[in-house]
């Protein structure tokens, strides 16, 4: 659709159950304001048992949706709804972010460009580390691994709590770089990663975070989180006590919705310093 001025006039949405909560309206918001576009980004609250009948609606082109993010616990199940489904959301198993295109629903994940995307700004050279430790294999590990294997670091190593979790993601995203660990594995491990990336919840729930010794990594190394509440997570703020760079989760956040504005909107929008007070700034008022 377009308006006299041949700019986008788009709706676009994200869907999750429950939604509420999800920061991406604040910062499409910000984009189209800031380029002058009149579309949209609202959240809509679908259930599981409605997401095929929403998707469906979304097809037929009568939603008056262009596409939309999708997120909790539409992620996985979204993959075998759309009529395309790219090869790094299908290896992925999950998709982020759909789009009509020509009349196909079209997939694909852009979590995995956010955490590049995030590191390139503050930590340039990271993959460069050649070993990195991924603590965590959840849904959340996936794209994290993906991207850190695709930007050419030769040996991943996921360490966690239930080893088998480690084992599946091993044989996802190849056995001969991806190599699964228990958590006992970690201390040994420390001392030849350049690169550590959190994707637990360890800590968010209040409970306890075991003391990490990320002294034995080299003093070049740098530690990152994908949690971005709170910003200085019990993880980082035990990096950085230690002397080690550490990288926020946020920037994440940022660039992943980056993609989408432009596959809905039609113009590339700019991941700025305002963007980022504008989300602590709603952290600090929700907290
Ligand atoms: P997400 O999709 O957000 O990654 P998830 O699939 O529940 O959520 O995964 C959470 C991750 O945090 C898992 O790797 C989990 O370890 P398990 O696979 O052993 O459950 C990890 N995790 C959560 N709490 C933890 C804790 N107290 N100690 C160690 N690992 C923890």
């Amino acid at each position: 659709m377009r308006d006299s001025r041949e700019t986008f006039v788009n709706h676009a949405f994200v869907a999750g159950y429950p939604v509420r909560h999800s920061r991406s309206p604040l910062i499409h918001a910000h984009w189209l304001k800031t380029l002058g576009l009149t579309g949209s980004y609202t959240t809509r609250e679908v259930t599981p048992a409605v997401f095929p009948d929403f998707i469906a609606l979304l097809k037929s082109g009568q939603s008056g949706f262009i596409g939309g993010n999708v997120t909790i616990p539409h992620k996985e199940t979204v993959i075998a709804h759309v009529d395309e489904a790219d090869p790094l959301s299908r290896e992925m198993g999950a998709a982020n972010t759909v789009w009509l295109d020509e009349g196909r629903l079209r997939a694909t994940n852009t979590d995995g460009i956010g955490f590049a995307a995030n590191l390139d700004e503050r930590a340039p050279g990271w993959d460069q580390a050649g070993t990195a430790i991924v603590l965590g294999a959840g849904g959340a590990s996936r794209a994290v691994i993906q991207a850190v294997r695709d930007r050419g670091v030769k040996t991943i190593h996921v360490v966690n709590r239930t080893l088998p979790r480690a084992r599946e993601l091993s044989d996802r995203f190849g056995r001969t770089r991806v190599v699964p660990h228990a958590l006992d594995a970690l201390p040994e491990l420390l001392s030849d990663a350049r690169l550590f990336i959190n994707t637990t919840s360890l800590g968010m729930d209040g409970t306890p975070v075991p003391d990490f010794d990320f002294t034995t990594m080299p003093t070049d190394a740098v530690v990152t989180d994908i949690v971005y509440v709170p910003l200085m997570t019990p993880i980082l703020a035990q990096a950085q006590a230690q002397g080690r760079t550490v990288v926020d989760g946020l920037g994440m956040l940022l660039h992943q919705a980056a993609p989408g504005f432009e596959k809905w909107f039609g113009q590339k929008p700019v991941v700025d310093e305002m963007l980022r007070d504008l989300v602590i700034a709603d952290m600090a008022a929700h907290t």
